[in-house]
This record gives structure tokens, C-alpha cells and sequence, in this order.
């Protein structure tokens, strides 16, 4: 076959990455589209002049090779011919036979799913018939969308070519991140955790996405613990942990509670075993959060086929397959953590310039704001301090976060809890009036310090404000008037209404997901979301990578051995931009052994920082002298051997895991003094169904 003759009409607009490897001025990394066995575009800036030879190496988007080859540039559109759609046309010269033969493979499932693609609507609801009929359970290869978010999170998948979110058997469609206890020692997650908040605060955890991969001793944990109605304590590796009850879990264990409930939730949709999934966080986790969140997964029964960046999620379910070619910025406020990222979608490819955010800012803070006014107001009035009673702080927190909701809408609500106090005898009630207006002054600030994010991430990348065409809510919270109010004013523009803020994410997920079981049509090129660097003395900070690198990306330093015939070398990994070291993110800890036994300032070592797609590290290091690989130890504070024990087994399955907690060194459990059965009844009785 000529495959060099291939019809225009047989070209799809597959997105993959291309590496040039000689000089062509300019272009090294970009991507190729409207690929043919004959040849294919590249997006480009800088587009090489025609006649151009080029040889070149074609990848997916998690950077396996796919073929190598050379061609020659046949014509070219520079910016100012199209502002969108530069680049140039090459005509492959040489390719391997089994690289035509991939590329007609790809040509063809495309072409038919072009072909059956349904228009999809966002949010749209699953048919009765998407219902996999119920005979017995079958393992499928499905792989779930995940949003595990702060207070609510999200399951969807793509069924008959459309994206859907699946809903619980109650009929909702999130699920709140809460796991709880009850008195009967019973495991809750989700709904009926939510409506235990109230009565039990102390035994339900809630906001676990906050503090996951967080060090307990960092300043950030220090200074919210005491706001959480639950323990919070440090657990091995220096994490944080918290008490449910008489036991103790890390927070990958409460996350993986949440992922398990996501699951079955499809499994019972479906009924089918599900255990692949694409979980979203969000783009400013750095690498320990990201880990963990990986380690909730593989503890629920889930493979975690790629750790998403929430942005990127909610800009696929704005773009896919719409034939796009815009610059979209993201503005995700949700309900704890706040992300902006700006991308160019030109079909498919989802290519990200730059992000930032704050995993402190979200609906909760504007909730903490109107409990504390109200208690305030209560103090002022009737002197009497109502912060104490975690009790009616969760029933006014619950309160203030509906008056908030309805006040997006409404002008004027009431806040009324009735009998909170004993003053001379006589009952009080908590009655406050609150007004739109006040709700704005009291978060006003939390709302520009999101602005002064956007601020940052255009700045960053000398991104020209101008340039964006579009401005995308996501998140609860952005649906508060002022943030509109404040984003409209400072882009001069209206954000765009046309994604769910509540299911954008999952969606795109999902789209994601079913990307992954076709061949990857979708791809997606991140950037890293902090800097990374190293401390040798453990007070100077030396960045390596820095922020918004786009990834894959490596870099290497040379180290020397500070100390005469020392055998190994030890470095801290942090996170951050921050040129003090403390007031960055320790992510973890590498050892390099086998150095060679030489006196100091002799041994040469050329250490390798490697960051995949998913902002997630491999570390390597040589012997520049002898050119040997020498052993790398990176401990990632959420790599723990210990965590075999609760998650992966159901009730039936008991025996496992009570062998690996009697292995265990630290079974990390406090003692059930209450629980006749002990603490094997009790893990019972919390797999149990209800
Ligand atoms: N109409 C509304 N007006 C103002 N805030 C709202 C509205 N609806 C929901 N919210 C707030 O949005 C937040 C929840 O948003 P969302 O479900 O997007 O967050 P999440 O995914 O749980 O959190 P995150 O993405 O930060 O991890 C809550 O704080 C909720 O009070
Ligand atoms: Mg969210």
C-alpha cells in the first residue's frame, strides 16, 4: 500500500506529541495533529521554512515513543497568517512499515468513533437503558472519572459515547467527602455521615482533601488543626492522622473510604467490578499530596490510571471534541482549595501555560466568616461564648453554609437556631438577620485574594489578558455573585456559563478515562505546578525545576561530596517558591549510597530530576567519574508499608488483613476498651452494609 497517498479525508485530528531531533530553529517539543501515514501538522510558533528536513520522534501523551522518522516541511502558516492554527504541514520521507501500519490503525477507530460520536450536553443524565442489565457481577475494563472534593465529590463515565455522572441509588449525584462513626461503632460515609455531624462532630471527618500529604508539624496544619471538630494527630512518617472512635487513620485511609463508596456506586450502576479509575486533584497539589491521593486509591480497589489536574478536567468538558481552538482560563473555587489555569485547547490537545492557586481558599473560609460574625454578634449581645460548644458551632456552620447558598440568589435570609443558650433561666435562640451585602463585605477579601492568583498566573507566563477568550466558573463557590462581580470587572469580560460547577470535573474525568481505552485521543500537556528543589544543609533552598516547566521535563545538578569518604549522600525535596526553606513544602527525603570513597570535593555526582505527566518525580543519580548508576532512596512521606491493613478487603475476605495487622509492627490502633468483640469485630461491624 502507498501510504504516502492517503486522502485528506482519511486525516483525523489525533493528538500526538512530537520531538525534533535536529536543528530546525526553534521547534523541539510540540504536538502533531491530523496525522496520515502520509505525514501531519505541527503546532508551532516558530515554523521551519519549507523545504526544511526534519527527523523526528512521535510519542503519546505519557511519553512512550511511538515511532521515530524523518520528512521534509511542504508548507507553513506563521502567527500572523493564522493566530490559531500555526505551524506547518511535513510530509513523512521515512517512517517504519509498523508505524504506518499504528498510524491506519489509529486512523480508522477514530473515524469510526467520529462517525458514532454523539453530541454530548453537559451534565446530561444516563438513560434507563445505559444500565448494564443485572446478571450476576462481571469484571469490566471501565475506568471511572473521579472528583474527590473537599465536601462533595463525583462519579462519572462515558456510556454510549457520552459522558455521564452516575448517580448514588438515593438519587444524588455527589457524594459529601464525610466519614464518620456512629455509636454503634458503624462506619458512615457520605450522606449518612453528613447528617451525623451535627449530633457527633468529634467522630466525623470531613475536609480529609486539606490535609492529606500534609507533614503534621507544617505551620499550615498547626494553625487549622484546632478548627476541625475532630483529633488531629501525628502519625508515623510525621503525617497527620485523625481519631474516629477508638482507631486511628491516616487521611490516604478516610480518602480511600470516600473512593470506595464512588465505586460502588458505579459497580452497582453498572453491575459490573470496577477497579480502574482517573481521580482529579487539584493543579496546585504538590507531590506528596498527589502520591496520597494515588495511595487512597490503590487502598479503595482502584488502579489510579492517572492522577488529573481539576482545571484540566473541567477545560476537557468544556472542549472535547468541539473542534476548539480558543485560550480558556479556569477559575475552580470550590469548596476547600482554589485553582486558575490558563491552556490553549486546539482540539483535543489540552495544553496548559500556566496555574497556580491556593489549597487554602474555598467555600469553607467564607462559612467561617459568617459563623464567626454571628458569634460575635451573640457575644456582644448577650455575652456569651458560643465558640466552645462544638455542638452548635457545626448547627450554625450548617446554617451559615445554607444562608450563604441561598443568598446567591436571595437578597435577605435569616439565620434562626433556636435554644442555644441558658441565660437567667430562659432559653435563647441564635437569630440573625443577613443581607446579601453583609455576606459580601465580610468575604470580599477571600474573593480578591482570587483575583490576586489570576493576577499571578497571567504574570507569570507574561500572558496578555487580552488573549483570553474565554472564562470558565467552576466550583460551588464561584457561584456567588461577587465573584462574577469581581471577575467581570477585572477581565472585562463575562465568564462563560456553559459548564456544570458542580460536575464539569468528574466529566472531564471521565472523558479522560474513556481517552485512556481509546488509543488516548485526548492529549494533555501540564505544567509543573510548584517549584522543585533541593535542601543539602537544611536551611538553603536551591531550585532545580522551576514552576510552570512544562512536563515531562528533567533536569540535573552536580553534586560533590561535602565530606571525606562519606558512603552516602542525603538531600530533602521540597516544594515552593519561596526563596526561605521553611516556608516551602517538604515532600520528602533521598538517600545516595555507593558514593566513592574519596576525600571531599572529589566525588562528582550528577543527580536527575525527572517529572512525569502527572507532576509526579523519579529521582536517578551517576558517578560522573566511573558513569555507574548509584542506588537512589526517595522517601515520599505517603510510600508506607504499613497501610495494607483495612481497605482492599470486603467482609468476607477477614482473614487477609487480620494477618497483615498481626504482621504488622505498628498496627496503628489504639486499644478498643469498649468493644467486647475487640477490634476485629469492630473492623467487622465496619464493612458490614448498613
Ligand atoms: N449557590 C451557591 N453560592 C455560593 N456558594 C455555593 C453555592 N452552591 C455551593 N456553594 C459552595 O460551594 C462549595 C462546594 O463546591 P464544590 O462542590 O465545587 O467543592 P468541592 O469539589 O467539594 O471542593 P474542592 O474542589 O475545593 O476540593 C461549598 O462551600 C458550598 O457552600
Ligand atoms: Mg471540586
Amino acid at each position: 500500500m502507498n501510504y504516502s497517498n492517503r486522502r485528506q479525508s482519511e486525516r483525523v485530528k489525533f493528538p500526538l506529541l512530537i520531538r525534533i531531533n535536529n536543528d530546525v530553529g526553534g521547534v523541539q517539543k510540540s504536538f502533531a495533529v491530523n496525522i496520515s501515514a502520509g505525514g501531519c501538522f505541527i503546532h508551532t510558533h516558530t515554523p521551519p521554512e519549507v523545504g526544511q528536513t526534519i527527523s523526528f520522534d512521535i510519542l503519546r501523551g505519557s511519553g512512550e515513543v511511538l515511532f521515530s522518522g524523518e520528512g521534509v516541511v511542504v508548507w507553513r502558516k506563521t502567527e500572523k497568517d493564522d493566530p490559531k492554527e500555526h505551524g506547518c504541514g511535513i510530509k513523512f520521507t521515512k517512517i517504519p512499515p509498523e508505524a504506518a501500519r499504528t498510524i491506519e490503525e489509529i486512523v480508522a477507530s477514530e473515524l469510526e468513533r467520529s462517525a458514532t460520536l454523539k453530541e454530548y450536553k453537559d451534565g446530561r443524565d444516563l438513560d434507563e437503558k445505559d444500565r448494564t442489565p443485572t446478571i450476576g457481577i462481571k469484571k469490566s475494563r471501565k475506568i471511572i472519572g473521579i472528583d474527590l472534593g473537599t465536601t462533595f465529590s463525583c462519579v462519572s463515565s462515558v456510556v454510549n459515547n457520552k459522558p455521564v455522572v452516575i448517580p448514588s441509588r438515593q438519587g444524588y449525584r455527589t457524594v459529601p467527602s464525610i466519614v464518620a462513626i456512629n455509636e454503634k461503632g458503624k462506619l458512615l460515609v457520605g450522606n449518612p455521615a453528613r447528617e451525623q455531624l451535627l449530633i457527633n462532630p468529634k467522630n466525623t471527618v470531613y475536609g480529609a482533601k486539606r490535609l492529606i500529604g500534609r507533614k503534621y508539624k507544617s505551620k499550615i496544619v498547626q494553625e487549622i488543626k484546632s478548627r476541625f471538630s475532630y483529633e488531629i494527630l501525628e502519625g508515623d512518617n510525621e503525617n497527620c492522622v485523625v481519631r474516629l472512635g477508638d482507631a486511628i487513620f491516616t487521611l490516604e485511609e478516610i480518602s480511600a473510604f470516600i473512593l470506595k463508596e464512588l465505586k460502588e456506586i458505579a459497580e452497582s450502576y453498572f453491575a459490573e467490578e470496577i477497579n480502574r479509575a482517573v481521580i482529579t486533584v487539584p493543579a496546585y497539589y504538590n507531590e506528596s499530596q498527589r502520591q496520597a491521593v494515588k495511595e487512597a486509591g490503590r487502598l479503595a480497589g482502584l488502579e489510579v490510571e492517572r492522577i488529573l489536574n481539576e482545571p484540566t478536567a473541567a477545560a476537557i468538558a468544556f472542549g472535547f471534541f468541539k473542534g476548539m481552538k480558543k485560550r480558556i482560563m479556569v477559575y475552580d473555587l470550590g469548596g476547600g482549595t482554589f485553582d486558575v489555569s490558563i491552556m490553549d485547547i486546539h482540539d483535543n490537545v489540552f495544553e496548559v501555560l500556566s496555574t497556580g492557586g491556593d489549597t487554602f481558599l474555598g467555600g469553607v473560609d467564607f462559612d467561617n466568616r459568617i459563623v464567626n460574625f454571628i458569634v460575635d454578634e451573640f457575644k456582644k449581645q448577650y455575652n456569651v461564648d458560643l465558640s466552645k460548644d462544638m455542638i452548635i458551632m457545626q448547627r450554625l456552620l450548617f446554617a451559615a453554609e445554607n444562608a450563604k447558598i441561598e443568598l446567591s440568589s436571595a437578597t435577605e435570609k435569616e439565620i434562626h437556631i433556636p435554644f442555644v443558650s441558658l441565660i437567667n433561666g430562659k432559653a435563647v435562640d441564635i437569630k440573625q438577620k443577613l443581607t446579601r451585602q453583609k455576606i459580601e463585605e465580610l468575604t470580599s477579601d477571600l474573593v480578591d485574594r482570587t483575583i490576586i492568583v489570576c493576577e499571578e498566573v497571567l504574570s507569570a507566563k507574561n500572558i496578555d489578558i487580552k488573549s483570553i477568550d474565554e472564562i470558565l466558573l467552576v466550583g460551588g463557590q464561584s457561584r456567588m455573585p461577587l465573584v462574577k462581580k469581581k471577575i467581570t470587572e477585572y477581565f472585562h469580560k463575562e465568564p462563560h456559563k456553559g459548564v456544570h460547577p458542580d460536575e464539569a470535573v468528574a466529566i472531564g474525568a471521565a472523558l479522560l478515562a474513556d481517552s485512556i481505552l481509546r488509543n488516548e485521543n485526548v492529549l494533555l500537556i501540564d505544567v509543573l505546578p510548584m517549584s522543585v528543589g533541593i535542601s543539602l544543609d537544611g536551611k538553603k533552598y536551591l531550585k532545580v525545576i522551576p514552576r510552570n516547566s512544562q512536563l515531562p521535563t528533567e533536569r540535573s545538578i552536580t553534586l560533590l561530596n561535602p565530606i571525606d569518604y562519606q558512603s552516602e549522600l542525603n538531600l530533602t525535596i521540597y516544594q515552593g517558591e519561596s526563596p526561605f526553606l521553611e516556608a516551602n513544602e517538604m515532600v520528602g527525603e533521598l538517600t545516595i549510597s555507593n558514593l566513592p570513597r574519596v576525600p571531599r570535593g572529589n566525588a562528582r555526582i550528577n543527580v536527575k530530576f525527572a517529572v512525569d505527566p502527572e507532576s509526579i518525580f523519579k529521582i536517578s543519580a551517576i558517578d560522573l567519574k566511573s558513569g555507574e548508576n548509584l542506588p537512589v532512596r526517595f522517601i515520599n512521606y505517603t510510600n508506607r508499608k504499613d497501610l495494607i491493613k483495612v481497605m482492599i478487603e470486603t467482609p468476607d475476605g477477614n482473614e487477609r488483613y487480620q494477618k497483615e495487622i498481626k504482621n504488622s509492627e505498628t498496627p496503628n490502633i489504639i486499644n478498643n476498651k469498649d468493644n467486647k468483640k475487640g477490634f476485629f469485630g469492630w473492623l467487622k461491624s465496619i464493612f458490614s452494609k448498613q
